[in-house]
């Protein structure tokens, strides 16, 4: 009995290190200690031994038993820290790695330079207009002093849709739309795309972008005008910037000009960025004629008003150094992360 009991010690010490999981230990624990287990079944025998052999063998059986029960415990500890670790390094978070980073667009630099202008047109109390890109040939040509038999209409290559509607070839037309529905006074800018068919080169596109400008109130003069594009030019290309105008003809304006703003680049001394001339054409302005006003309704006796009109695409290209107009319309990534 006694190397019975020294038996099941060994084979529980092997048995143990073979369980490898919380179940496989319970089951030894029935196998060996269960009330059908083998000490069990030793422990009955008990009965057959002799009154001396009874409590050595007993004080045996209870040392045999102990150290099972402390090498399960032991077993379970150990398996049990063992599970832990698994799990922990299965659902370790290291805070250190740096985050998954989701691109995110950017400010096409068109619509970066137009922000700049409508805060600065902002800042000196003008509105923001806007007005239909598929427009009537009446606002785009006839109410502008643009008859239809105007010479003036041919340099204006117009996509027309049918014979009175067409696409804006200029932001003029929003002139009128807002004149009809405004008495003066009357402050306002209206940027937005126009359309020409002009074959798409370094220099040209068939869709491009204009800023309109309009200002008719009672004594509004040329003056006036002078000052706002003074100012404009200001804030555009700082304290230092200087515009000069040249005579020019537009229908709907009277006296016209052409407004040239001093090259910020060389302050006028002529280089690359002006080829030399050391100005650079910006706009057409003018004094609203007495006939586009009459077209909408307000009384040129009583109200006069001044205009312009400005590229976007050549201030932009300008202020960068971009060199080719279609660069705005590719959507070349590595084109619009530079700005
Ligand atoms: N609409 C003209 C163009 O596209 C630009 C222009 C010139 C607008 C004079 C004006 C202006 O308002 O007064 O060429």
């Amino acid at each position: 009995m006694k190397a019975a009991l020294e038996q099941i010690r060994q084979t529980v010490a092997a048995e143990l290190n073979a369980a490898h999981d919380l179940k496989a230990l319970d089951a030894l624990r029935v196998k060996f200690l269960g009330k059908k287990g083998e000490l069990t079944a030793i422990l009955k025998q008990m009965g057959k031994l002799s009154a001396e052999e009874r409590p050595v063998i007993g004080q045996l059986a209870n040392e045999v038993r102990a150290d099972i029960e402390k090498r399960m415990e032991n077993r379970a500890a150990a398996l049990k820290e063992e599970l832990l670790n698994l799990r922990l390094a299965a659902e370790k978070i290291d805070v250190t790695m740096p985050g998954t980073k989701s691109p995110i667009g950017k400010q096409h630099p068109l619509s970066m330079v137009l922000e700049e202008i409508k805060e600065i047109f902002l800042g000196m109390g003008f509105d923001v207009a806007s007005g239909p890109e598929v427009e009537l040939d009446y606002y785009n040509f006839e109410a502008l002093n643009l008859p239809k038999d105007h010479p003036a209409r041919d340099t204006q290559d117009t996509f027309y849709i049918t014979e009175n509607i067409l696409l804006r070839t200029q932001t003029s037309p929003v002139q009128i739309r807002v004149m009809e529905n405004q008495k003066p006074p009357v402050r306002i800018i209206a940027p937005g795309r126009v359309y020409r068919s002009d074959a798409l080169d370094a220099t040209h596109s068939p869709l491009f972008h204009q800023i309109e400008g309009l200002v008719v109130d009672k004594n509004v003069t040329m003056a006036d005008l002078k000052g706002t594009l003074t100012m404009f030019a200001r804030r555009l290309y700082g304290e230092d910037a200087q515009i000069r105008f040249r005579p020019h003809h537009f229908p709907f304006t009277e006296p016209s000009a052409e407004v040239d703003f001093m090259c910020f680049a060389c302050g006028g001394k002529g280089c690359r960025l002006c080829k030399g001339e050391g100005w650079i054409e910006i706009l057409g302005a003018g004094m609203v004629h007495p006939k586009v006003l009459s077209n909408c309704g307000i009384d040129p006796e009583e109200y006069s008003g001044f205009a312009f009109g400005m590229g976007l695409e050549r201030i932009v290209m300008r202020r960068f150094g971009i060199d080719d107009i279609r660069m705005f319309y590719e959507n070349d990534q590595r084109f619009l992360n530079q700005f």
